[in-house]
């Protein structure tokens, strides 16, 4: 399952969003700019906020959300409270990189990018993480857990819990 994107925008929300507003829209490239800003406030940019976004930049909501979904970095949905990394560079996806997102979509219920709704784990996919030699390798915060196997999944992300 996944979180939910309706939300309301907040009022917190709102305030910082008026605060980037502020200093940014009248700048070039302001758009760009004003939502690299948000994620690095807010954590992510929810179509609530791009929906503000649009109307107070008076910027068409089809490039905001253009601009969101052509560079990888931005997150339209909150982040959870532990972020899941699979490597699959070369090394690791030989490796059997792809098996453990599968093993990792089952156990946890959700897919690549999403976030489950308890909000405890979210599932990403990386490139070589500097650790090869390990491989299969998966990140879980800052933790790098080298050979990894899906039938350890589940074991490892109880002590996340
Ligand atoms: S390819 Fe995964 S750590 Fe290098």
């Amino acid at each position: 399952m996944t979180v939910a994107t309706q939300e309301e925008l907040t009022l917190e929300q709102k305030a910082v969003l008026d605060e980037i507003l502020a200093e940014n829209r009248d700048k070039s490239g302001a758009t760009m700019l004003v939502l690299t800003l948000t994620q690095e406030r807010l954590g992510y940019v929810s179509p609530a906020m791009q929906q503000y976004l649009s109307q107070e930049m008076r910027v068409p909501l089809s490039h905001i959300y253009g601009v969101l979904t052509f560079y990888s970095f931005f997150r339209m949905a909150p982040i959870g409270q532990h972020k899941i990394n699979v490597c699959l560079g070369t090394a690791c996806y030989v490796r059997g990189g792809p098996s453990l997102i599968e093993k990792y979509q089952q156990v946890l219920g959700i897919k690549v990018g999403e976030t489950t709704e308890d909000q405890q784990f979210t599932l990403e996919v990386c490139r070589c993480v500097g650790a090869c030699s390990q491989a299969p390798v998966v990140m879980i915060d800052d933790d790098i857990i080298g050979r990894m196997k899906p039938q350890n999944v589940a074991k490892t992300l109880r002590k996340y819990k």
